[in-house]
Order: C-alpha cells, then structure tokens, then sequence
C-alpha cells in the first residue's frame, strides 16, 4: 500500500480561522449553571474572565451519571429552553419512546413556565428507542439526522442517551461516539449527550462514563451524582438529617471554554427541575 499526502488536511492557522465558529453563551434552562462557563478576553492589556452567559456554543456536551441523578431532566429544561428562544430542537430519544418523552417534555415547559403550545412546534423528536434501524445502525442514524437538519434548519441536539445506542457492544463505544461527534460538528449542532456511567466509583469524575469512551471524546463533561448522608460530618455540612440524600454536580472539563472547576450542591425542585445551588467550599465556610 503506497501512501498518500493528504494536503486539504493542512492549513493555515488564518484559513482555519475563518472557519472557526463564534464561541457565545447558549442559555441552558438549568438555573445556576449558565454562570460557571466563561470565556477570557483582553482588557486594558490584561486577560480576563468574562461569563458566556449559557454553554459554549457549537460544543458536543456530555452529562453523565448514575441512574436517577437528573440527566434526563436536564436534557429536557435545555431543549425546552431553546425551543422556548424559537430555536429548532431535535430530541433523539433511545430509551424512552418518543410518546412518553413528549410528556416529559411538556412537564418541563410547564414547570419552566413557559406555555407548551407555543413552544411545541420548535421541538422534533427521533425515536430511536422504538425503531431498531436507528438504534442498531449508526450510518442510518446519520442519514436520518442529515435529512432532519436539512429540512428543519435544526442548530440543537440532545441524546438521551448516547450510551443506548451501543449496548451489548461496548467494545464498539468508542468507534460510535467518535462518528456521532464527528457528524454533530459537521453540522455546527450544540448538542447534549446523555450517557450512563456504570458505578459510583470516582461519582465525580467522566470514568467509568459510557464504556470509557464518552469524556475524552466530547468537548466537555458535566458529572451528576447522589449521596446518602451516613456521617454526622455530612450530617452538619449539609444540614440535613443522616440518611437523606444531596445532590452533587461538577464539570469534569470543557475544552472550548474556561469554567468552574469546583463541586455543587445541586437540586431536584418537586416540580422536577434541575437546580445548581452552592459549591462545596461556600458550605463549609459556614460549618
Ligand atoms: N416530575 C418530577 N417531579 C419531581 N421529581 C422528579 C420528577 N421527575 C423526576 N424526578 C426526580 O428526578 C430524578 C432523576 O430523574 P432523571 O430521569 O433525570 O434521571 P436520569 O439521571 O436520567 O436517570 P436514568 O439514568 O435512569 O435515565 C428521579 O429519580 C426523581 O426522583
Ligand atoms: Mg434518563
């Protein structure tokens, strides 16, 4: 096999640029988490920290976490939210049947106060939970989300979840969330992409996070967690009795933007909305 030079694969940093898309804050619809991306500019001379407002747009986001941490939750307040901003959404549920998600969804906006009716039409769904060919085949799955672009001027997409669509073939993870990245900056999509992390070992970090493939693939990773209170450390920290439950959030790395690095005490409202509330340290500032 002789080898070739690709040369369209080599350019200049000033060609590429021209390219690059614009990185501005994408309002998430999770209160308190628009605030903790950021980027840097120069003032008078000196770099500094400004908010994005949302997060970055044009990246490929992951959320993971064990079962029942809120990750489907978010995933609908972000859809919702954009949908309610008259931007076109695309829901690609694998899990749940898309008759199913759409009350969810609805829940969401109605719990966001928004009116449902109003904002319905801004949201598509793709179920792939009730149709195999999608799940099964990932070059379908392309296709059908090439065609959804085209024909619906679509710039969000979330994933609920990425990790459905290679079980049973974990060895094959890697290889499917690389095509789906690919294909998602290819079309200039802010997407979500749900995935499941096996255990609760390191609860706070992307390991263990979709066959181990998802967090060095995605642009960043924000990790869900919950914990029983077992000590009266905890107990005191968190001002709650032994054996309830606190809610953990964290953004395990962003490449396309700056953002916090530190650990949230997070909420899930009974109307199910998904909260950021303090870090950690504030906490223990008051102990
Ligand atoms: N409408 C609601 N009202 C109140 N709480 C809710 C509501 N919906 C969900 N919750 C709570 O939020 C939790 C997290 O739900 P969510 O579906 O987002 O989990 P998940 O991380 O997507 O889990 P899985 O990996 O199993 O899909 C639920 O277990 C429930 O306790
Ligand atoms: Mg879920």
């Amino acid at each position: 096999m002789s080898e070739e030079i690709i040369y369209q694969s080599i350019m200049k940093a000033e060609e590429a640029e021209k390219k690059a898309p614009e990185v501005y804050g994408v309002p998430s619809g999770i209160e308190g988490l628009d605030e903790l991306f950021f980027t840097v500019e120069v003032v008078d001379g000196k770099p500094q920290k400004r908010p994005l407002g949302g997060i970055p747009s044009y990246s490929v986001m992951n959320i993971t976490g064990i079962s029942d941490t809120g990750k489907s939750l978010m995933a609908e307040q972000f859809a919702v939210k954009q949908a309610s901003r008259g931007e076109k959404v695309l829901f690609v549920t694998v899990e749940t049947p898309a008759n199913y998600v759409v009350n969810s969804l609805r829940a969401r906006a109605i719990a966001m106060g928004f009116n449902w009716d109003e904002l319905k039409d801004n949201i598509l769904l793709l179920d792939a939970a009730s149709y195999h060919r999608l799940r099964e085949n990932i070059p379908n799955l392309l296709a059908t989300l090439a065609h959804v672009y085209k024909t619906y001027k679509v710039k969000f997409t979330v994933i609920d979840s990425i990790t459905g669509l290679f079980e049973q073939k974990e060895m094959t993870a890697r290889t499917i969330v690389r095509q789906v990245y690919n294909f998602l900056k290819k079309w200039y999509q802010t997407a979500i992409l749900v995935s499941q992390k096996r255990s609760g070992h390191e609860e706070l970090t992307a390991e263990a996070a979709g066959g181990y493939a998802v967090g060095h693939i995605v642009d960043g990773t924000i990790v869900l967690a919950k914990q029983i209170i077992t000590t009266s450390f905890q107990s005191k920290l968190y001002k709650k009795p032994i054996g309830e439950l606190v809610r953990l959030f964290r953004i395990d790395g962003c490449r396309v933007s700056g953002h916090d690095t530190r650990t949230y005490l997070m909420e899930i409202t009974e109307t199910g909305l998904v909260k950021i509330l303090k870090p950690l340290s504030e906490l223990v500032k008051n102990l």
